[in-house]
């Protein structure tokens, strides 16, 4: 059974239409991830799926259930981690996670609050107010706090926007925890390396619609094809190289050249013997595309 299905869905606000027909699918234990623009609609999707806000069109299931007619049992198997930290300030780590236990009802909120505490990496600031936290470490009570209740179904509305590279990491690790204990999750991002490194598959939306949609290597496909990356030690020498190169797509930046070999053997070998020929000192790296060049490419800005 597929945990999310979207099909079709439309939404407008006042004349603006956000989205125009959004259809995916996400399997059981998959970690999906939503790549797009700011304002390109990852939010008032995530919304429509979690019940708080109705579609003007199309039909979404989530754990089986019809958003629109089976709300509740929607909200029973789904939970929800906003872009900023929904957590309360003056409690500590604890506190909030025994809380959110408390509310859903749990037999043992206090034991489980202790269970989320060390999975996530917190045991040790557990009984520190939020007001001592980092912004990785919120975040991380944020995905604890997601997890309680054993939700089957959860969505992280960009979940590391605004963290330092190694809360962002740390962030990461966890979410990777977080589907290895079998839950669905469903990820809205602007960072084509955090789609890259975390989604079994994307989907790209732009324009109201998923412009396109696969794993990380089928996207990139869509992407312009490897190239070569030359650095030189000194100009004179770049400037040989150049000259030498003539015929092949050949971009320059700082002491480095760039040129198109499609991932070929014979065309590699051939650039890199005719620098060997000249005498020109140089060492070199494959350069294989980018997501960001994919999504450049899809959303049709061009590759530059
Ligand atoms: N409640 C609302 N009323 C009016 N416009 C909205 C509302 N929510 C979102 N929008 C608009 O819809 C567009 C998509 O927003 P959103 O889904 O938040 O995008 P994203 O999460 O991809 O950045 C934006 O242009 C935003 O301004
Ligand atoms: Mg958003």
């Amino acid at each position: 059974m597929e945990a999310i299905e979207a099909i079709g869905l439309r939404k407008s606000f006042g004349p603006q239409e956000v989205l125009a027909g959004v259809r995916f699918a996400v399997d059981e234990g998959e970690i999906f991830a939503m790549l797009g623009s700011n304002g390109a609609g990852k939010t008032t999707t995530i919304k429509i799926l979690c019940t708080l806000l109705n579609a003007d069109g199309g039909t979404a299931r989530v754990c089986g259930f019809d958003v629109a007619s089976q709300g509740r049992h929607v909200r029973e198997c789904i939970s929800l981690t906003g872009q900023f930290a929904a957590v309360d300030d003056i409690l500590t780590g604890r506190e909030n996670l025994v809380m959110i236990g408390r509310l859903r009802h749990l037999a043992d909120p206090k034991g489980e609050a202790e269970r989320q505490l060390a999975r996530f990496g917190l045991s040790d600031a557990a009984d520190k107010p939020l007001s001592a936290y980092s912004g990785g470490m919120r975040r991380r009570l944020d995905l604890a706090m997601s997890m309680i209740g054993s939700p089957r179904v959860v969505f992280l509305d960009e979940p590391t926007t605004g963290l330092d590279p190694q809360g962002r990491l740390s962030v990461w690790n966890n979410i990777r925890q977080m589907s290895a204990s079998g839950v669905t999750v469903l990820l809205t991002t602007q960072y084509l390396e955090e789609a890259d490194a975390l989604a079994d598959r994307i989907a790209i939306l732009h324009g109201g619609v998923i412009a396109a949609e696969g794993t990380a290597a089928e996207l990139k496909r869509l992407a312009p094809p490897p190239r070569l990356a030359l650095s030189f030690l000194e100009e004179e020498d770049m400037a040989k190289a150049r000259g030498i190169l003539v015929g092949f797509a050949v971009e320059a930046e700082a002491l480095t050249l760039t040129v198109e070999t499609g991932g070929s053997v014979s065309r590699t070998t051939e650039i890199l013997r005719l620098l060997d020929d000249a005498g020109i000192t140089a060492t070199f790296a494959q350069k294989p595309p980018t997501l960001e060049e994919a999504f450049l490419a899809i959303i049709g800005e061009g590759a530059a």
